[in-house]
C-alpha cells in the first residue's frame, strides 16, 4: 500500500486565510486538554550553536484528538537584523495508530500565531477591565502578531506603546499594525518609557542574557506576558500577585536548561489551562499584577497543524508525496 504525506509550505498556509479567531480555538482545546490531563508534552531539548541561537526538538501527542508529531524549530535572534525570520523550521504529523508520518508543514506560521493566540487566550482572563494601553518590547514577528491582534481579545485597547533596539523593526512594524488596526501606536524611546503605566506588558526580544525591563516600572494591576525567556528581574515571578505558566514541568526544565536562572523556582498559582478551563479563577480584582510565562507548549502546534492539514485536504492545498509503498520489501 502507498502511503503518502502532505506538505504545506508557508506559501500554502498563507493562502489559507486561517483567522486568529479559528486558532485561539485551537489553542483554548488545547489548554482544556491540558488541563485535565489528556496530553504527552514532554520538556524540549535544546542545540545551542551560540549564546542567542537554538534548534529545539518540540514532541506532543494529543491522545482525544489523535494529534501527534514533532515540531523541529530554530530561533536565530541575529538574523532579525539581516531582514530575515528568526524562528523557522518544520513540523511532522504522524499517525497515531501505525506511526506512519502523514504530513509536513512550516512552522514559522503556526509558531507566530499560536503564540499570539495562546497570550489572546490568556489576555481575555487576566487583563485587568477597560485595559486601553498595551506595550510591546521586541518589534519584530512576535511583536507583529500580538499587537495586530489583540484586540480581537481586548477591544477596549487603543493605544500600543513599543520599544525596540532597532529602528527599521519598528518602522515596518508600524506599517504592518497601522494597516490592519485602528490602534494608537506610540514609538518609545526606551524599554521603561514603553511599560510605564501600560496596562498590558507583552516583551518578545530575541534571545537576551539581561532582563529588558524591571519590575517596578510596571504598573499596579497590570498584566505581563514575557513571551521569551529570562525578559524579567529574578525575582519578579515572587512578587507577581499571581504567576502562571503554561506547564509547570517545562519551565522547571527551561530553568535547567538555562543553567539555573533561578537558585529557587518560584510557586506557580496555575497552569493556564486551569483557568482557560474554569478550574482556577483568572483575575479577581484590578489590583493584582499578573504574570503570566507561557514558553509555548508543542501540543498546541501539533493541534494547530492537525487543523491546518484537515481544511488543506478539503480544498486541495499543498503538494502530496508518497512516502513508502508497504508492499516493498523495506531492506
Ligand atoms: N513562548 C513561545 O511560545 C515563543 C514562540 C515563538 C517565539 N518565541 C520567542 O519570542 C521572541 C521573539 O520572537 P520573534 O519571532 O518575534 O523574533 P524576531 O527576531 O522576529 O524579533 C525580535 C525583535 O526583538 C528586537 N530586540 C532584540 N533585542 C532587543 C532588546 N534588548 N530590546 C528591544 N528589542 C530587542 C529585535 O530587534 C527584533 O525586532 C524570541 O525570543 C523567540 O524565541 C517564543
Amino acid at each position: 500500500m502507498k502511503k503518502q504525506l502532505r506538505y504545506l509550505s508557508h506559501e500554502d498556509i498563507l493562502s489559507m486565510n486561517v483567522s486568529f479567531e479559528t486558532v485561539i480555538e485551537v489553542v483554548e482545546k488545547v489548554l482544556t486538554e491540558h488541563s485535565e490531563g489528556f496530553y504527552v508534552n514532554p520538556p524540549k531539548p535544546a542545540i545551542h550553536p551560540d549564546p542567542i541561537s537554538f534548534f529545539h526538538a518540540m514532541p506532543g501527542y494529543l491522545p482525544r484528538i489523535h494529534a501527534a508529531g514533532v515540531k523541529w524549530v530554530s530561533g536565530f535572534s541575529a538574523n532579525a537584523a539581516k531582514g530575515l525570520p528568526g524562528i523557522t523550521g518544520l513540523t511532522i504529523l504522524n499517525d497515531d495508530k501505525e506511526g506512519f508520518p502523514t504530513a509536513v508543514l512550516d512552522c514559522a506560521w503556526t509558531t507566530g500565531i499560536r503564540t499570539g493566540a495562546v497570550s489572546a487566550a490568556a489576555a481575555k482572563r487576566l487583563a485587568p477591565k477597560n485595559a486601553k494601553v498595551f506595550t510591546i518590547i521586541g518589534t519584530g514577528i512576535q511583536g507583529r502578531v500580538h499587537a495586530a491582534n489583540f484586540q480581537k481579545a481586548i477591544p477596549t485597547l487603543d493605544t500600543v506603546k513599543v520599544f525596540d533596539v532597532n529602528p527599521k523593526m519598528v518602522e515596518s512594524f508600524t506599517q504592518y499594525v497601522k494597516e490592519r488596526t485602528n490602534l494608537n501606536v506610540i514609538n518609545e524611546p526606551t524599554a521603561e518609557a514603553a511599560i510605564r503605566d501600560s496596562d498590558i506588558v507583552i516583551t518578545c526580544t530575541g534571545k537576551i542574557t539581561e532582563p529588558i525591563f524591571d519590575r517596578n516600572w510596571v504598573k499596579k494591576g497590570a498584566l505581563v506576558m514575557p513571551v521569551h525567556t529570562s525578559g524579567w528581574t529574578k525575582d519578579y515571578p515572587f512578587k507577581a500577585d499571581k504567576f502562571i505558566v503554561d506547564d509547570w514541568g517545562q519551565f522547571f526544565h527551561s530553568n535547567v536548561e538555562a543553567g539555573g536562572y533561578y537558585s529557587k523556582l518560584p510557586d506557580p498559582y496555575a497552569q493556564l489551562g486551569e483557568i482557560i478551563s474554569g478550574k482556577k479563577p483568572g483575575r479577581e480584582n484590578d489590583d493584582e499584577t499578573i504574570l503570566d510565562h507561557n514558553y509555548g507548549l508543542a501540543i498546541h502546534d501539533i493541534a494547530l497543524c492537525q487543523r491546518l492539514i484537515k481544511i488543506a485536504e478539503e480544498k486541495n492545498i499543498g503538494t502530496v508525496l508518497t512516502y513508502m509503498d508497504t508492499d516493498k520489501n523495506i531492506v
